[in-house]
């Protein structure tokens, strides 16, 4: 089967990946069994991986081979699209899988997997080391480091690793952490995840918009009011509150997958499809957005915490942690003068969603003012739909037949109406990536860093100020429609979610 990467035209087929090792750190945690190994599996059945690879789980607890393989197995038949997974193939990839129990910082298992990795493979005297940092962020540099010691990773050396998200918990500390991994391997080695850059919406956003002339001409302040960015949940922090309580929305959501979107949707045209000129476009929008200031969050960003939410497990009786983040964020460049960037994301709201809404500006003259129907001061609207429900809607005006009246229309596009309904899961794409050794959907050590500035700024701002109580299943407090009221807006409502047929 051919591949086409987002960067490069070369056809990438099986044949032409190197037989690969993958190590999984924290081969016990759940997104091992919930989302890696089940994407691994995706791959295979899709024919992308090559003869020859390994997927060796490495995790403090005591198991064997065969009892790791089986929590596997229940993994891909709970969590994926295989559903039941057929006896045949699950037994051809599952030998492809082994398990190293080790301690993090336990020299000796590192010595042990070296000596694995060592070994030849297929027909090659070596293979390509792949390392998965899916442990507590505290271990992300303990893990690098001892890698390196026993020359597993290294400056020039074939292999990389992919470090899941936190990467840190403030400016400071990622910094810190960039440098100390910068340290062990080069930065074309170290491979940041952020899922929401390998969901196949978010990276239509830029076939969307430079594969087609029409939008670009007016995709800026001349013609744009402002722009609204929603990512919702529906539900609470379930099992996870002991991590997400010391995190909150602000560093769980904002500064990682809401600024991706952010800057998709803001970024210039990228020179050529090369995975630093993206990723340089993408940072240029996050310089211009300058650092706020403290007064200026106080009046345009609001935190509140779902009801209910201290009595969540694990989380403390008196927090004040944000599960719900609203704001008002400017781009200070030449496309953006003077266009708000609105986002908001919170848990317990009325529905799983994410949209991006392009509000364009009113018609200069109010020609239709004393027209029934949608309101004359109608603005026109593109709804990009990142899941679920995936598509792209226009909405505009049109007469009513045989009145004098008008009414909202829309325009759609659905993916599944044109694809069909299969869609790569986002870690799919992610880990097929870092196999054919692809940077372009993972974040650059720069782009985290100016991230974390402006995070750090909001989070000063929002410290100034009490954390709002909100109702569960409701879209938020009602501060954040003043934010936008403020500006005589108001959040656009969400596209209804598709009929089944
Ligand atoms: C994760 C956050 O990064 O993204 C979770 O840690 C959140 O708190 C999740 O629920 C949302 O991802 P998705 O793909 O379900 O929108």
């Amino acid at each position: 089967m051919k591949k086409e990467s987002l960067t490069s035209k070369d056809e990438i087929t099986p044949e032409s990946i190197r037989p690969f090792r993958l190590v999984i750190f924290g081969a016990s945690g759940d997104l091992t069994k919930r989302k890696l190994v089940p994407a691994l599996f995706g791959l295979y059945h899709e024919g992308s991986l090559p003869e020859h690879f390994e997927i060796i789980g490495f995790a403090r607890r005591e198991k064997s081979d065969e009892q790791f393989r089986e929590e596997m197995l229940e993994g891909i038949n709970t969590f994926s699209r295989f559903k039941p997974v057929e006896e045949e193939e699950w037994s051809a990839f599952s030998k492809h899988i082994s398990y190293h129990q080790g301690n993090f910082d336990e020299k000796d298992a590192y010595q042990s997997l070296a000596t694995k990795l060592a070994k030849p493979i297929g027909d090659q005297e070596k293979s390509l080391n792949l390392f998965y940092l899916s442990t507590a962020p505290e271990f992300f540099v303990t893990c690098t480091r001892e890698l390196s010691e026993v020359d597993c990773v290294g400056y020039g050396m074939d292999s990389r690793i992919v470090v899941e998200k936190p990467v840190g918990h403030d400016y400071d500390s990622a910094k810190e952490l960039v440098n100390e991994l910068q340290q062990c391997l080069d930065e074309s080695s170290i491979y940041r995840i952020d899922h929401y850059l390998g969901k196949e919406t978010v990276q239509n956003m830029l076939y969307f918009r430079f594969a087609n002339s029409i939008f670009e001409p007016i995709w800026n302040s001349s013609m744009i009011d402002h722009i609204q960015i929603t990512v919702a949940e529906e539900e609470g922090v379930g099992t996870r509150g002991g991590y997400y309580d010391g995190v909150g929305a602000l560093r769980d959501m904002v500064q990682n997958h809401l600024m991706q979107l952010l800057t998709i949707t803001a970024m210039e045209p990228p020179a050529t499809l090369s995975s630093d000129s993206i990723r340089d476009e993408k940072v240029k929008v996050l310089r211009s957005i300058p650092t706020p200031e403290t007064d200026y969050i106080v009046h345009n960003a609001i935190g509140a915490q779902y009801e209910g939410y201290r009595s969540e497990d694990r989380v403390d009786a008196k927090s004040t942690t944000e599960t719900y983040v609203g704001l008002k964020l400017m781009i200070d460049n030449w496309r953006w003068a003077g266009v708000p960037f609105y986002l908001r994301t919170g848990k317990c709201m009325p529905v799983k969603a994410s949209e991006i809404i392009v509000v364009f500006k009113r018609p200069p003259h109010a020609l239709f003012h004393s027209v029934a129907g949608v309101n004359y001061l109608h603005r026109n609207r593109l709804h990009i739909r990142l899941q679920p429900d995936e598509g792209i809607h226009m909405a505009f005006a049109a007469k009513i037949p045989g009145k004098s009246a008008m009414d909202d229309v829309d325009m759609d596009f659905a993916y599944t109406s044109k694809f069909g309904s299969y869609s790569p899961e986002a870690y799919e794409r992610l880990l097929n990536d870092f196999i054919i050794g692809d940077s372009t959907l993972f974040t650059r050590s720069d782009e985290v860093l100016e991230a974390w500035r402006i995070t750090d700024a909001i989070s000063t701002g929002l410290r100034r100020k009490n954390v709002e109580l909100y109702r569960r299943g409701s879209w938020g407090p009602a501060a954040c429609d003043q934010l936008l009221a403020d500006a005589g807006n108001s959040w656009v409502k969400l596209l209804p979610r598709a009929k089944k047929c």
